[in-house]
């Protein structure tokens, strides 16, 4: 009876300042839920990210670097040009966040730009939970990826405990990821191609020989009949 209930919950989540998301996705893990909503007329995202973890959690989209090739599409098994925002609720209660471009299994360098812009992150109960919205093209071609209409790959990963280290800038690995193939924008479908047919179709040969024995057999009845 209330599954129902927390399934439609869980579908059309809604953000503290009111934002409803119409999407979401597990990034396969069903200890990390990711909401979000995309608004065409500020090309602009929001989304909702929320971990089991009291650690940081890091939520980004990967770059699209070798579309052609099925294997190395997504810089998989690489952690290479994943734009990602990290955040969380440090032991002292103080919320931080910052904004990252992978380069490696290593940790990962600030991006000088922030261009995730978080308005709210909320640690209760073992959970942490970060909202912020993010340009579908932020303009920074160096340090952040485009989010393009059709499949993208999403990032994601936290550490259970472990806060990042704000101060001095210290990152300790996760103990969690994951990824998951998804369209944040739908690609509009190419439109179906009609095909005109501007000529009668022609006849075939044996059609033309059956009209024509049909049109012979006519005229021998009428002259038959006329002559008898
Ligand atoms: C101190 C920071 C980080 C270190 C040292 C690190 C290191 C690694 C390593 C060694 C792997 C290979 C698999 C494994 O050993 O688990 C990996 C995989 C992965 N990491 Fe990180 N990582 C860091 C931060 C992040 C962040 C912030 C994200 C995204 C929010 C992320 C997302 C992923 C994903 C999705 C994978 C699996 C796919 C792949 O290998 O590219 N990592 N990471």
């Amino acid at each position: 009876m209330f599954l129902p209930l927390i399934c439609s919950l869980w579908l059309f989540a809604t953000s503290s300042s009111g934002i409803e998301y119409s999407n979401n996705s597990l990034c396969k893990d069903e200890n990390y839920e990711v909401h979000w909503r995309f608004e065409n007329n500020t090309e602009t995202f929001y989304f909702k990210v929320r971990a089991k973890a009291t650690g940081w959690i890091g939520f980004g989209v990967s770059r699209l670097l070798w579309p052609e090739n099925e294997t190395l599409r997504w810089n998989m098994y690489s952690m290479r040009h994943y734009d990602v925002l990290v955040g969380g609720v440090d032991d002292s209660g103080k919320k931080y966040f910052k904004d990252f471009m992978t380069n490696g299994h290593v940790a990962p360098k600030e991006d000088g730009h922030a261009d995730w812009n978080v308005s709210n992150i909320i640690e209760s109960n073992g959970t942490t939970t970060m909202e912020f919205s993010r340009k579908k093209d932020t303009g920074d071609a160096n340090d952040d990826n485009v989010i393009e209409p059709g499949l993208r790959r999403m990032v994601c990963a936290y550490h259970d405990t472990v806060d990042y280290n704000i101060s001095m800038s210290k990152f300790t690995k996760h103990t969690w990821n994951g990824y998951e193939d998804i369209e944040f924008i739908e690609k509009p479908k190419e439109k179906a191609v009609l095909a005109y047919r501007a000529t009668e179709p022609p006849t075939t040969g044996a059609s033309t020989l059956a009209v024509s024995i049909v049109g012979h057999l006519l005229l021998i009845v009428i002259a038959v009949i006329f002559f008898y």
